[in-house]
């Protein structure tokens, strides 16, 4: 199966670290930060990984990762439905897609239809929230009704690269993942699940530590 990693983005939440390298290189405890959810797609089973990220950054991912990973530019910085959209025409069938900066303490079972997952946060003004009454997401949300953290694993099928194409940009002028799920979601296609285990975004300086605590305390 083949399963894709969005490691695009500037990285402007971890400050001067993302300066002069891309922020899915950074390390987490012991290992880089990108290994993470190559281990979560390759336990879902994943053979093929296809990583999306931006053009100046692509050397760096392959001199760490090497040959049996494919990649592809994602020439603007027009958001993670953007840079989902790079993916066509290299997956087929139901895929994974994880965000690269996603931690997952435990392992996933591969679902049999398109899927989210979910899990409680004491930060809901920083995520996707689910609001599980209406059955759909509210991408950080200033009066959230939830605390059901939209993570960033989705289980997607063929026709998500038609669903893209119809996006129009947010405010903030980018391709929303959330305006994706929330097409299926409306639409009946989409599973939501609890995510089992611990997960932490690793996209702001508190986070990624949080991240690394788990990933030593892991590794003991
Ligand atoms: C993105 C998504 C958000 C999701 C989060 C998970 O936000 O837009 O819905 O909850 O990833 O990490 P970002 O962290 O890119 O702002």
């Amino acid at each position: 199966m083949r399963g894709v990693i969005l490691a695009g983005g500037r990285g402007t939440r971890l400050g001067d670290t993302t300066r002069v390298t891309n922020k899915h290189l950074l390390p987490v405890y012991d290992q880089p930060m990108i290994y993470r959810p190559i281990e979560t797609l390759r336990g879902m089973g994943c053979d093929d990984i296809l990583i999306v990220t931006g053009g100046e950054n692509i050397g760096g991912f392959a001199q760490l990762l090497g040959a049996g990973f494919t990649y592809r530019v994602q020439e603007q910085a027009d958001g993670i439905a953007g840079a989902l959209a790079k993916a066509e025409g290299y997956v087929d069938g139901l895929f994974p897609v994880i965000l690269g900066d996603n931690y997952f303490s435990a392992g996933f079972t591969m679902p049999d239809r398109p899927a989210i997952y979910t899990t409680r946060t004491d930060r809901p003004q920083a995520f996707g929230i689910y609001e599980p009454g209406v059955g759909r997401i509210v991408e950080k949300p200033k009066d959230p009704v939830s605390d059901l953290a939209v993570t960033g694993l989705y289980v997607y099928d063929d026709r998500v690269f038609d669903v893209v194409h119809g996006l129009t940009p947010s405010a903030r002028g980018e391709l929303e993942i959330t305006d994706v799920n929330n097409w299926y979601l409306s639409h009946g296609l989409m599973d939501v699940h609890e995510v089992p285990g611990v997960w932490s975004d690793m996209g702001t300086p508190d986070s990624l530590l949080r991240a690394a605590l788990h990933a030593q305390a892991a590794a003991a």
